[in-house]
């Protein structure tokens, strides 16, 4: 069978007086005007619990918007027998149709659930319109119809050389097991992409998002159930990271963990699994995609304008809570002037403020304890007189979890700010002499543990091939000319490598190649 040749998902603008911002406005006020009760999903059956959890907009702190039943591990074990249940009938299942399942699901996202889905991610996460519609409307669209295309190449792929007298060939078999999917907040895409890129290679799943990300975590299991997904293939569970994680690295049939989060939860987990090796039937699958401190290079042959527009989308689209986002910029002496004239006009125009209204640029931080650290960050720049902080500096969590856009700039390059994640809308920028070019690109590499994007600006091709060549293991996605933030499914395959990941590559036939265990059978006639 041929798949649908997939294009990327156009992006809707939301214009004011458009047909759509008002059909946006009013998922929103439905979402709000309600207090609904948000079930965990295991064999397909609505599993609800007396111990409630309230999920509350990060920018209106105060406002339920539902409360969700919290599981333990008996419903982590409840779970894992669902999905190994529906494993014989899913994996016998022929691959067009669990295509046709996906396919559906990203047409019912393109279509009747966009709205409603957008606006889940917009009160759950605070994003605003157009971040939301980038995240949970084209890339999880662009994920599930792009991976269903690669998945057809893989089952389509050329066979091995067959002699005389002899048919070889290679069966790609789902894993023995099922698969943990574990999710972040920051994108509702990574949180659809992560359990359907693994049940569409024919495996079963135990689904727990970030408890950040259950809002729209609910409104995704309603469209795979929409899209006839048979119950059991993906089960979603409310439940604490260490309580799944004990019930789960202890199965003998865990066969893998599609994870995406911070780099610390990654490596505990690894070692966890590490230690209990001896307890799987199998050598489990290692896919995550964890932190990054990505950066941008600014060369003196940079254009200023252009300079300043990528620093500051790069930096602070989504309050800088993407992993790609830039955290720290290294500019040439000689177009810092002019750069810094352009962010400082143009950081005047950004406003801040509740996702309702689409005017606002920036929305709230995740939650308290994002908005406690950050606001640490802020206070010890402020105290160091080395630092000089040139915009932002204030944040206030009466009514949502606020961080202004906020910009330092350092003397030393190794200042713990141009190191560390910090996961917010907080921008650490050094100025370099023209002249150091060299020395700069030795200090990007050197300076974090994190590999995930990067990029350089820069109109002299010497400088660009230099930093391409010097910052190779740098970053896994690198950018010349542009922001570093926003791959697109299809066009740019995503991951890092060092502390940022196994760099299987998000959307790509190499994730979807984690997913399946070969075999090869030789037969002679
Ligand atoms: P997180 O690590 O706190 O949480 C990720 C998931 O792990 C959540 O579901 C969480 O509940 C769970 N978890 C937390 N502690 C656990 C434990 N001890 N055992 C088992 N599970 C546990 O990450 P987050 O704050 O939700 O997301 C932000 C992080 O994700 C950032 O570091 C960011 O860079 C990273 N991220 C990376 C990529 C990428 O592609 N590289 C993409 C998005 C986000
Ligand atoms: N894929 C997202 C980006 O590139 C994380 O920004």
């Amino acid at each position: 069978f041929n798949v649908p040749v997939p294009v990327n998902e156009p992006i809707l603008g939301y214009a004011p007086g458009s047909k759509e911002r008002e059909l946006l406005k009013a998922a929103i006020a439905d979402a709000r005007s309600k207090q609904i009760d948000i079930p965990m999903y295991i064999g397909g059956k609505e599993v609800h619990t007396a111990d409630k959890g309230k999920v509350t907009p990060p920018h209106d702190h105060q406002h339920v918007l539902g409360q969700y039943s919290k599981g333990d591990k008996s419903h982590v074990q409840s779970a894992i027998d669902a999905a190994l249940a529906a494993k014989a009938n899913w994996e016998n299942l022929a691959w067009e149709h669990r295509a046709a399942i996906f396919l559906k699901a990203a047409d019912l996202i393109a279509g009747p659930y966009r709205y409603k889905l957008n606006a889940a991610t917009m009160l759950g996460q605070s994003k605003n319109a157009y971040q939301a519609e980038i995240d949970s409307a084209c890339e999880l669209i662009d994920f599930l119809r792009f991976n269903v295309s690669y998945m057809s190449d893989i089952y389509k792929q050329q066979p091995p050389v067959s002699p005389k007298g002899a048919w070889n060939r290679v069966e790609q078999r789902p894993l023995e097991g099922f698969v943990f999917a574990l999710t972040p907040f920051n994108f509702t895409a990574i949180a659809g992409n992560l359990p359907t890129s693994v049940a569409l290679m024919g495996n079963v799943v135990v689904w727990k998002p970030a408890n950040t990300q259950i809002f729209a975590a609910n409104v995704l299991m309603q469209i795979f159930k929409e899209a006839g997904l048979p119950d059991g293939v993906i089960n979603l569970v409310y439940v604490s990271g260490p309580d799944a994680g004990e019930v789960i690295f202890n199965h003998p049939d865990f066969a893998g963990i599609h994870f995406t989060g911070s780099t610390g939860v990654f490596q505990d987990i690894w070692k966890t699994i590490g230690n209990n090796i001896h307890k799987f039937k199998t050598y489990p699958r290692i896919v995550g995609e964890t932190g990054g401190k990505d950066f941008i290079l600014v060369h003196g042959s940079a254009d200023p304008e252009v300079s300043s527009t990528a620093i500051l989308r790069g930096s602070f689209e989504y309050q800088g809570q993407k992993c790609s986002a830039a955290s720290r910029v290294y500019i040439a002496k000689s177009v810092w002037p002019a750069i810094k004239e352009f962010m400082i006009r143009d950081l005047a125009t950004f406003k801040m403020g509740g996702t309702e209204d689409f005017g606002n640029f920036i929305n709230a931080v995740i939650d308290a304890n994002s908005f406690n650290k950050l606001a640490k960050y802020i206070d010890a720049a402020k105290a160091d007189s080395s630092v000089e902080i040139i915009a932002g500096g204030n944040y206030d969590n009466s009514k949502g979890y606020f961080i202004e856009p906020t910009v330092l700039v350092v003397q030393d390059p190794k200042y713990t700010t141009m190191c560390e994640e910090l996961f917010g809308p907080v921008l650490t920028i050094y100025v370099y002499n023209d002249e150091a070019y060299a020395e700069v690109l030795e200090t990007i590499d050197g300076t974090s543990i994190y590999a995930l994007t990067g990029a350089v600006i820069a109109q002299d091709r010497y400088a660009i091939e230099q930093a391409t060549h010097a910052l190779r293991n740098a970053a896994g996605n690198f950018y010349i000319n542009d922001k570093c933030t926003g791959a697109v499914v299809g066009q740019q395959p995503f991951g890092g490598a060092r502390g940022s990941g196994t760099n299987d590559k998000a959307g790509s036939m190499i994730n979807l190649l984690r997913w399946v265990s070969p075999r090869t059978i030789k037969e002679t006639f």
